[in-house]
């Protein structure tokens, strides 16, 4: 297969890519590059990707993007670009309205023009936004978004709805639930805590530590976007998720047992736009998908330490 993935030099979308490689099919990869974070670990994860093209292109731009349809002819489109993070869409919202919106409408328009028939995107457990009733379950109303990030991963879920409705392409949502791992992402906090305890530097524990999430490793999130790429299902949503939850502070103490050094917490509220738990149900993703998630936070804890202790010569 000749598969288009959007965001390929990001964290899922790198491990999306070299999974397809390492498998036999054909990736093109399109990212813009973007300074959100170190630009020089998506460069890097670029320069593990061997035998794909890769397009420095951004989303938004439809004449761009069209041309790479052109060139190649696609069988399916895996569409992990997008601005992420709940805290920087406070004070950058265009950049959500320009990468999430816009750049998910050129892709949608895209595949209608190009007759592709796989489209299958990412959202958020963030959709979830303040519900309380857990596990959180893809049959559960998703209207209270609290961040415009989350509001923009809701709005791609309808957006591929209606492209489905009106032009019979295929749609596959998946809900990641905070990912971690190898070539994981310097904003999130698996990367801050281990970096600001290496550095004996103190990290943020908002919520005073009391929150909870869903942390699921990258290989299993893997297997998932793989078996919704193979799916050919009409219109699903998933989660995909671990399907447990761990409070923040064991989390912290899985980093500090692996580092062997204890960190120095610095207690803050609550951020807004943050929720305190974040928990998957992934029922319906093990039944109609075959996801069967393997590694343990410890475990998973374990292999981004040792990559980071690498990566970075510690
Ligand atoms: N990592 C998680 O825990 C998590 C959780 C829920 C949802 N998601 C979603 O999964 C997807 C991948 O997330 P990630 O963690 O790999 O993030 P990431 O930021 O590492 O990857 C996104 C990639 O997309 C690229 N990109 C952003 N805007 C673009 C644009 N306009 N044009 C072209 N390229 C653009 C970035 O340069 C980056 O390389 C995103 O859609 C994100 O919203 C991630």
């Amino acid at each position: 297969m000749k598969i288009l993935v959007t965001g390929g030099c990001g964290f899922i979308g790198f491990h999306t890519s070299k999974a397809l490689l390492e498998r036999g099919d054909e990736v093109v990869v399109v990212d813009n590059f973007n300074k959100y974070y170190d630009v020089s670990l998506k460069r890097a994860r670029a320069g593990l990707l061997r035998g794909c093209e890769i397009v420095e292109v951004d989303i938004s731009d439809y004449e761009a993007m069209e041309k790479v349809f052109e060139k190649h002819s696609f069988d399916k489109v895996c569409h992990l670009a997008a601005q992420a993070g709940v805290r920087y869409s406070l004070e950058n919202p265009f950049v959500y309205e320009k990468s999430n919106v816009k750049g998910t409408i050129v892709l949608l328009e895209l595949c209608k023009k190009f007759k592709i028939k796989d489209f299958i995107f990412a959202s958020s457990s963030s959709v979830y936004g303040s519900n309380t009733k857990l596990p959180f379950s893809e049959n559960d109303r998703v209207d209270n978004p609290i961040s415009l990030y989350a509001a923009t991963k809701k709005n791609n879920e309808e957006m591929a709805y209606a492209y489905n409705h009106l032009f019979g392409l295929n749609c596959v949502g998946l809900r990641f639930f905070t990912v971690f791992g190898p070539f994981g992402r310097p904003d999130m906090a698996l990367f801050l805590f281990t970096d600001a305890i290496l550095k004996g530097e103190e990290i943020k524990v908002f919520n005073n530590g009391d929150m909870f999430r869903d942390f699921t490793y990258i290989d299993d999130i893997i297997k998932g976007v793989l078996l919704a790429i193979d799916s050919g299902l009409k219109f699903e949503i998933f989660n995909l998720a671990r399907g447990e939850k761990v409070q923040l502070m064991d989390f912290i103490l899985s980093i500090e047992d692996c580092l062997g050094m204890k960190a120095k917490k610095k207690m803050l509220p609550m951020q807004p736009g943050d929720v305190k738990g974040t928990n998957g149900d992934i029922s319906k993703a093990r039944k109609m998908l075959g996801y069967n998630p393997k590694v343990s936070v410890k475990e998973g804890v374990k292999k981004f330490i040792d990559w980071y202790n690498e990566y970075y010569s510690v």
